[in-house]
């Protein structure tokens, strides 16, 4: 993500009176990326072009996240900072989307005067028209919860292998720390056919691999009651000409059924990976959290995954410092943690979020040992994916390749079918560039790692 500019506004390259360019900065998750593309369609029809220069915008747009107070503040900061901007631009325009404009709403016009426009969730499709109705002098919260299907199309997606697909929006869920179910409302799903439609369009224009996204994705097709599951879904767009991968985040571990399972393991282009957040190893924190399962409950779910699919790699969000969270606690965690052996795992320290459940509870955990308990947690995942990863090596993987390495130019990048990440040299012992295997399925022998890389060559035939 781009940062601020660190100069002064230059006068001399202000926007051109009357000219649209927008520059778009975005926090958060996959979702929200997904938002932006969408929202870069529909201001591409009305006429604007992109910047990727703050001072070249005559709108500058944050699609932001609320999930921590980490990401507001960033949000904070940006809007601080524009504020002697738009003193000396009045015609910039400023808008502010996405679950921090959701959950402050209109607040957010008192608190930051140089604001114009604030969009909620549902809202953002209609930004053209809402820009065109501040323009008689309106500063404007839209933030009702609305219709779903109109959302999503089209999308203006960057160049390359990856497309990211919406496929439900909201949550049910009402884990107690979460702002998520307030920022996105409830769980609406988008119909299939809709979504094929979609991913058949997609894999015609090339993008090889396709991620479904969802905030419990496996809760897929419930609203819709014509019996549409995940698992139906995965079965309807296995076939699609061209398509080389298809993955899904993030799955909440109760709707995990046997069924999506099943066809997880049986169908060849479907990701052996979960992302299925655990949040903690103790059942009193995670009866506090409200997430619905004991830790028994998910070590079961690990081990149906796992007796289907003995490859399969494993992907967890962790809470620490969440109230009331004590040494014993924090050490089921930790347990959990070396009983399962994640393939990877993010750890956040918890913020209080207001107006969530878990606000009333005294946020009684002490920074230090939030920040202490963090580490400890990522040490130990650190030092499991590096004995995973040292007992890989001497074994192929087919990996599809996404492109160069941001990491080292001289290297191209591509991943597992489990989602690991694997870097294998961009030119051939003569000097001859392998650039044209980006977007195909590769086998790479894996030679060495780091505990967050494996690094291989392409396998003898
Ligand atoms: N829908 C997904 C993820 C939602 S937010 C799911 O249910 O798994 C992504 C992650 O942020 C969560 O899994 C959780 O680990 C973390 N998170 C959410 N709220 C938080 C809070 N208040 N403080 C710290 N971490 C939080
Ligand atoms: Fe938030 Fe829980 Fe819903 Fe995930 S399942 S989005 S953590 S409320
Ligand atoms: Fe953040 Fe909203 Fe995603 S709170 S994590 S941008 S759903």
């Amino acid at each position: 993500m781009s940062p601020l500019p660190a100069a002064p506004i230059d006068q001399a390259m202000a926007a051109q009176p009357g000219s649209r360019t927008v520059y778009i900065e975005t926090f958060g998750c996959q979702m929200n990326h997904s938002d932006t593309e969408v929202v870069l369609a529909r201001l591409h029809s009305a006429g604007y072009q992109r910047t990727e220069h703050m001072d070249l915008a005559s709108l500058v747009l944050f699609n932001t996240c609320a999930v921590r107070d980490h990401a507001e503040a960033k949000v904070r900061g940006r809007l601080g900072a524009l504020k002697p901007i738009k003193r000396l631009r009045p015609e910039l325009r400023i808008a502010l989307m996405g679950c921090m404009a959701q959950r402050e709403k209109d607040a957010l016009l008192s608190a930051y005067p140089q604001l114009d426009l604030v969009v909620g969730t549902d809202q953002f499709v209609h930004l053209p028209q809402l820009l065109e109705e501040i323009e008689t002098g309106r500063r404007i919260a839209a933030t009702e919860f609305g219709d779903f299907e109109s959302t999503l199309w089209p999308a203006q997606r960057a160049a390359g292998i990856n497309a990211w697909v919406p496929i439900m929006r909201g949550c049910n869920y009402n884990c107690t720390y979460c702002v998520v179910p307030a920022t996105r409302g409830k769980e609406k799903s988008r119909p299939a056919e809709q979504i094929e439609e979609e991913v058949r369009r997609l894999a015609a224009e090339g993008f090889v691999q396709v991620t479904l996204l969802g905030q419990t994705v496996d809760a897929y097709g419930k609203t819709l009651g014509d019996g549409s599951t995940l698992a139906s879904l995965l079965r309807r767009l296995h076939p699609i000409p061209g398509l080389k991968r298809l993955r899904f985040v993030t799955s909440h571990p109760k709707d995990i059924t046997d069924e999506l399972l099943d066809t997880m393991a049986e169908l060849p282009k479907v990701a052996k990976h979960l992302h299925v957040p655990a949040q903690s190893g103790s059942d009193r924190m995670l009866r506090l959290m409200g997430r619905r399962y004991t830790r028994g409950e998910y070590l079961v779910l690990v081990e149906r995954a796992r007796r289907r699919m003995p490859d399969i790699e494993l992907l967890s969000d962790f809470i620490v410092g969440f109230p009331r969270e004590s040494n014993a606690d924090f050490n089921d965690t930790v347990s959990l943690m070396e009983e399962v052996r994640f393939a990877s795992s993010y750890v956040f320290m918890y913020s209080q979020r207001p107006a969530t459940p878990s606000a009333h509870l005294p946020d009684d955990v002490p920074e230090q040992v939030k920040r202490e308990r963090c580490t400890r947690l990522l040490d130990l995942q650190l030092t499991h994916q590096g004995q995973h990863y040292a007992t890989l090596h001497g074994q192929s993987r087919a990996v599809l390749v996404e492109g160069p390495s941001k990491n080292d130019d001289a290297m191209l990048c591509g991943r597992s079918i489990g989602n690991l990440n694997i870097v294998f040299p961009r030119y051939a012992p003569d000097g001859a560039s392998r650039d044209q295997v980006i977007g195909d399925l590769v086998d790479i022998r894996i030679a060495r790692s780091t505990s967050l890389t494996l690094f291989g060559d392409l396998a003898p035939e």
